[in-house]
């Protein structure tokens, strides 16, 4: 199927404002998600927010649904979070303290160069509590997470037990596309838990948890599913359901059975907590469910395209160079311009109506300083830009 880019842009109100190439960051909504969005706020101020939370209850339970169809999981193994972060930080620090199993001295995580600074720092603080050791997987001859090097790392005589594979699929600052399913294929032979970092993967291209292996998944709504904000999912395999228990559990995750004892629900939703922002959640569902319209290989033929053809462009400029990785490259194209700051690239075409971002060190701090980059700018197209678009970047680029 290929996309009708007309009725994606009619769709999306805001295409007729801004050139937004800024999907990585955050995506242009679609009207049906600022539709549901903005009727639940209304129905909350006209009715009571508990009651409007009945009304919506039905279409709040199928967003559960939605998520599972998107990754092809069941309900029972999906729970809503405020974001990626939210959602990476429950499966992770539920791991480490897992009863009988958590991280001692000695362990040993493996996690990506390009590994999300957000990720990297809850490694660190576990280091200090626990002493499991952190430890980079080499990349490859294409800049991907080298499955070669991972293996040999998992097999390094007189060290300890790899205890975690967590690892980016699309890191943030660039087209780099890990192979997420061979390095879950890996973890499975070893039997050692695979946390997958999908945050700017989801809406961006299909994503199937059994292909990819993957025990945790984490992602957020805002960016290629083209959700609000304050939104993001966790996935988690329904094997560990046995077992796992959130660091956090409230009195809708679990329940008192005595003036001593506790359960837990027993599916993923464990790790939510009682309150949340149900308008928000309502929008994630629509935005999944319109996602899932398209088709997620047709919206990924199509991001990859034009990102392909923005990448070729600015090649083919004098003094600009693209900075993409990997053997397969997405819709997240990062480049440096000689003689110009990013930040300033970055205002100059917010002045003509170009949205871009800055991708920092700080972010992914281990594959900037590996590149001896300190800041790139990147830009990140999506199914329902245009051509014009992708051209009106590469004239702005090249008048700079
Ligand atoms: C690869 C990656 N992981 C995690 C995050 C964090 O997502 P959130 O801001 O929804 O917590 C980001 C955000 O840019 C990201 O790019």
């Amino acid at each position: 199927m290929t996309i009708d880019i007309a009725r994606a842009r009619a769709e999306t109100p805001g295409t007729r404002h801004v050139v937004h190439l800024n999907n990585a960051g955050a995506a242009l909504p679609p009207q049906p998600v600022l539709d549901a969005v903005t009727a639940h706020l209304a129905l909350e101020a006209t009715i009571g927010g508990y009651e409007a939370a009945e009304h919506a209850n039905g279409r709040l339970e199928g967003v559960y649904d939605s998520v599972a169809r998107l990754l092809a999981c069941s309900r029972e193994e999906v729970a809503l979070a405020e974001n990626a972060t939210a959602a990476w930080g429950m499966a992770f620090n539920a791991l480490a303290a897992l009863p009988g199993e958590g991280f001692r001295p000695g362990d040993r995580i493996l996690t990506a160069r390009a590994e999300y600074a957000a990720n990297l720092i809850p490694f660190l603080q576990a280091s200090r509590r626990t002493g499991v050791a952190v430890e980079v997987i080499p990349s490859d001859e294409t800049g991907q997470t080298s499955v070669e090097a991972l293996e040999a790392m998992i097999a390094e005589p007189g060290k300890g037990a790899v205890k975690l594979i967590a690892i980016t699929h699309i890191p943030t600052n660039g087209g780099l596309v890990n192979p997420a399913a061979a390095i879950g294929r890996v973890a499975r032979r070893h039997g050692i838990p695979y946390l997958l970092d999908a945050c700017q993967t989801v809406g961006q291209m299909p994503v199937d948890v059994e292909a990819l292996g993957c025990d945790f998944l984490s992602a957020t709504g805002r960016k290629f599913l083209r959700a609000p904000r304050g939104t993001g999912f966790l996935y988690v395999r329904k094997a560990w359901l046995d077992r796992i228990e959130p660091y956090t559990l409230d009195h809708s995750g679990g329940a008192l059975a005595g003036p001593d004892r506790y359960t837990m629900r027993p599916d993923a939703r464990r790790f939510e907590l009682w309150e949340s922002n149900i308008a928000a959640r309502l929008g994630l569902g629509v935005a999944v469910d319109y996602a899932l319209s398209w088709g997620l290989e047709a919206i990924r033929d199509r991001a990859f395209a034009l990102a392909d053809r923005l990448r070729h462009g600015l090649d083919a400029l004098p003094g600009v160079t693209v900075r993409d990785l990997g053997a397969e490259r997405c819709a997240i194209v990062t480049f440096t311009v000689d003689g110009h700051d990013p930040r300033a690239i970055k205002a100059a075409l917010r002045g003509q109506g170009i949205n871009l971002s800055v991708s920092s060190a700080p972010s992914t701090p281990f594959d900037m300083d590996a590149r001896g980059l300190t800041e790139v700018v990147r830009a990140s197209p999506h199914y329902y830009n245009d051509e014009a678009e992708v051209e009106r970047l590469l004239a702005a680029v090249k008048a700079l």
